[in-house]
């Protein structure tokens, strides 16, 4: 079946359009490179030998969005990537985030609608849950005042699918990600963020690269074993494939509710200075790193409970936190050896 990847150049969207070609999808990207590049789909092409259709433009237009509906009537399903994700700039620009993230999603909704598209997947995050009172967190657990726009807006769009769908004939698979690390095995694709990173996995591939000077590891004073804080961290390979399993279950009518929520994770929970040392071993490198004050808004902790996802969608997420690892070192010296 012909699928709209949304947001298919960027760090997520990339690795799900190589699974979905690789199991017989054809694949159309739309994405505007407000955070991604146009060479992602050559990337893609090398690794696949498929080149994916690209068109690009900003799906917060309303006229271009219905217009690329109208033009493509043979969808069978949407998967919906494209978002700003930065969670601190959300907070200095929560009209960027709700403007971009909200009108997409409601364009891509009119424009389904239009062309009798039915079957749509849509990136949410675990940071709906906000600290969860009981962990593994399950995907019934209470949705929290979000503490950022980002996050509100992820909370907004699953109840915009939710309302839509008890309308239209509108059916949604909403995943809720917990930490996607690593890159592609091929070190062809994997996460490009522009200026410095805010989150851990490149800032520590960075930091080994030479790039940055040292890590801040935020905290050390938690309730965790070693003190520092705890997340469910997956690879983005296994994320992936998530997505084709979940749009193959909406195509061939085997959901059994309008929405389902999926937790997307491993179900274990690392540490900060847990992935550090996984870093460290698979590199065969020391870090330099220095413990700070924890970084304000940051969670406890936070793992799945990924039983729902394992037992409904029969999906696992195989690749240990080394692999993860070692997926993403490998991604940034293949970016050094690219700039030399
Ligand atoms: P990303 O920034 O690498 O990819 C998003 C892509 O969408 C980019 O290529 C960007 O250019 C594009 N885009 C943004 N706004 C657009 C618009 N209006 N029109 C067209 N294209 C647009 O991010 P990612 O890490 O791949 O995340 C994908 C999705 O998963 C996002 O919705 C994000 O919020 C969600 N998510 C990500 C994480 C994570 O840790 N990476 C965690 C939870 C949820
Ligand atoms: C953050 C977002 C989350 C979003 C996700 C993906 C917040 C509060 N949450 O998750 O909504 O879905 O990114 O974009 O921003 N750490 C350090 N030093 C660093 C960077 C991170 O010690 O330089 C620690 C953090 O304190 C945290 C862990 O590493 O404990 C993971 O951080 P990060 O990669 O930023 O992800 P989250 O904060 O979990």
């Amino acid at each position: 079946m012909k699928i709209l990847v949304t947001g298919g150049t960027g760090y997520i969207g990339s690795h799900t359009v190589v699974e979905l070609q690789q199991s017989g999808h054809e694949v159309v990207i739309v994405d505007n490179l407000s955070n991604s590049y146009a060479s992602v789909v050559d990337q893609i092409e090398k690794i696949t030998g498929i080149r994916p259709a690209f068109e690009s433009f900003d799906l917060a237009d309303p006229k271009k969005t219905l217009d690329f509906f109208d033009r493509h009537r043979d969808l069978g399903g949407v998967i919906h990537f494209a978002a700003y994700k930065a969670v601190g700039e959300s907070m200095t620009e929560p009209l960027k985030y709700y403007h971009n993230n909200l009108s997409s999603l409601i364009n891509i909704l009119k424009g389904m609608q239009k062309a009798g598209v039915t079957n749509l997947v849509f990136s949410s995050s675990c940071t709906v849950y906000g600290q969860p009172d009981v962990l593994p967190v399950t995907e019934s657990a209470p949705i929290k005042e979000a503490w950022s726009p980002y996050g509100h807006t992820k909370q907004i769009s699953e109840k915009i699918i939710e309302n839509t769908s008890r309308v239209n004939e509108i059916n949604g698979i909403l995943l809720r990600y917990f930490n996607p690390i690593g890159a592609h095995e091929s070190a062809l694709i994997g996460e490009l963020p522009i200026g410095i990173p805010n989150n851990l996995v490149p800032f520590i591939t960075q930091t080994a690269i030479g790039l940055r000077d040292k890590l801040r590891v935020f905290g050390d004073d938690y309730d965790t074993p070693d003190g520092t804080a705890i997340r469910d961290y997956i690879h983005v390979v296994d994320l992936a494939k998530a997505h084709v399993v979940a749009i193959d279950r909406m195509l061939k009518g085997k959901n059994k509710k309008q929405v389902e929520i999926f937790n997307l994770g491993t179900g274990k929970g690392f540490s900060v200075l847990d992935v550090i040392h996984s870093f460290e071993k698979v590199s065969a490198q020391k870090l330099n790193y220095e413990i700070v004050a924890r970084r304000p808004g940051d969670v406890e902790k936070v793992w799945a409970d990924t039983r729902f996802a394992n037992e409904v969608l029969g999906w696992n997420a195989g690749k240990s936190l080394d692999d993860m690892m070692l997926s993403a070192w490998n991604w940034e010296l293949a970016l050094k050896k690219a700039k030399a």
